[in-house]
């Protein structure tokens, strides 16, 4: 069975400052995810010919992917080892767009915003941010990546962000509508998916 290996971006510089949205650019700690993703890859997958790397269009996903792109040089002699790799940008993998909220920090929301930062605790899953995205909304999005993804036949690499992986996520798990909010995804692991005959496996790798 193909695997689907699913993680967030390593930590961003607005992650570091506790700030939503925006598009900035990973700290320290996420460049070195980036080498210990890149390394997990090329390991996890030498007995493939081909694989996906799919991430958002936003810096922080690109950026973690960066290495990986350098490893079909280290591979050149190992004869059956993967020898191509498709990049591909979603659109539908960005962030949640937190409208007027973004580049905020929850603090800031719930100081300047107390309204919106109520109506979302109520109801985080239907909730839309002013000029912005549900998490129903994402959810609707992220559909055809999902047909994409379930006909791949090669391994696909989705690096994305928290709030579109945890409805991935849910849709892999069998998980219900309203948990999705709240799925615990941490930063600098791998969730790996193998789709096989008889149902969904799992396993986590936690890399940092
Ligand atoms: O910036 C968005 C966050 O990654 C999503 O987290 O839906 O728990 O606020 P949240």
């Amino acid at each position: 069975p193909r695997p689907i290996l699913l993680t967030r971006h390593g930590e961003s510089r607005d992650n570091v400052r506790g700030r939503i949205g925006g598009d900035s650019a990973i700290s320290d700690s996420g460049e070195l995810y980036a080498k210990k993703l890149s390394n997990f890859v090329e390991r996890r997958l030498k007995n493939e010919k081909a694989a996906s790397i799919w991430t958002s269009t936003l810096q922080r996903t690109i950026l973690t992917a960066t290495p990986i792109g350098g490893f079909p040089k280290v591979i050149i002699n190992a004869p059956s080892a993967l020898n191509f790799i498709i990049n591909i940008q979603w659109r539908a993998l960005d962030e949640i767009n937190a409208g007027v909220c973004d580049g905020m920090t929850y603090e800031e929301i719930k100081k300047n915003m107390p309204e919106e930062y109520e109506s979302r605790k109520k109801d985080k899953l239907r909730y839309r941010y002013p000029r912005g995205e549900s998490y129903l909304d994402v959810i609707q999005r992220l559909e055809p990546v999902i047909i994409e993804l379930e006909r791949q036949r090669a391994p696909v690499v989705v690096i994305s962000h928290q709030a579109v992986l945890r409805a991935l996520y849910a849709y892999f798990a069998d998980r219900p509508l309203k948990e999705i909010p709240h799925i615990e995804m941490p930063l600098h692991t791998i969730i790996e998916i193998q789709m096989g005959v008889t149902g969904v496996q799992e396993k986590r790798y936690k890399l940092m």
